[in-house]
């Protein structure tokens, strides 16, 4: 059975996208993608609809990595059908939090922040990069083709 794996930001546009489509590219580099099943959404609903930003998309198809996804906001089935859901940052984080407890307490258990899969970075929140620079979108795919590489890890691991 395939895994499903959910990344989840603010307004699906910037970073949880990016999150996907990392991780897209790792599991298709290792020839795995068959195994899982991946995703992104956003807690609010002002993207819906919309493409990844554009600065955003431009960062990663320089380093190969192309991002397809189209926003949508988080729903309750998500929590049900999803194993993991890796939020952005803490206040994305205590969303997706009330909204599993909300539902049934056990499913806080699938939430867990992408950067406690980092090992170069002591941070624990993937800086909002949308009101800011060029660097910002660079920082933002540094740290997450770190996070997605110890998470893919962890989940070989697993087995
Ligand atoms: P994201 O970035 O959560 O990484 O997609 C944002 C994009 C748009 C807004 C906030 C965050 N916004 O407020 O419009």
């Amino acid at each position: 059975m395939q895994k499903q794996i959910l990344f989840v930001c603010l307004g699906n546009i910037c970073r949880s996208p990016a999150a996907e489509s990392v991780f897209i590219h790792l599991i298709k580099e290792q020839g795995i993608e068959d195994y899982y099943h991946v995703d992104s959404a956003g807690t609010g609903s002002w993207h819906v609809g919309s493409q990844a930003d554009s600065r955003m998309k431009d960062a990663a198809k320089t380093r190969g990595i192309v991002i397809k996804s189209i926003a949508r906001q988080i729903t309750r089935e998500d929590l049900q059908k999803f194993d993991l859901i890796l939020t952005m940052d803490n206040e994305n984080l205590s969303s997706v939090m009330s909204l599993a407890e909300e539902l049934d307490s056990n499913l806080t258990k699938k939430i867990k922040p992408i950067l406690s899969y980092a090992s170069a970075s002591k941070l624990v929140e993937v800086p909002d990069p949308y009101y800011g620079g060029e660097q910002g979108f660079e920082n933002v795919l540094d740290l997450l083709e770190d996070s997605c590489k110890g998470l893919l890890k962890e989940l070989i691991r697993m087995g």
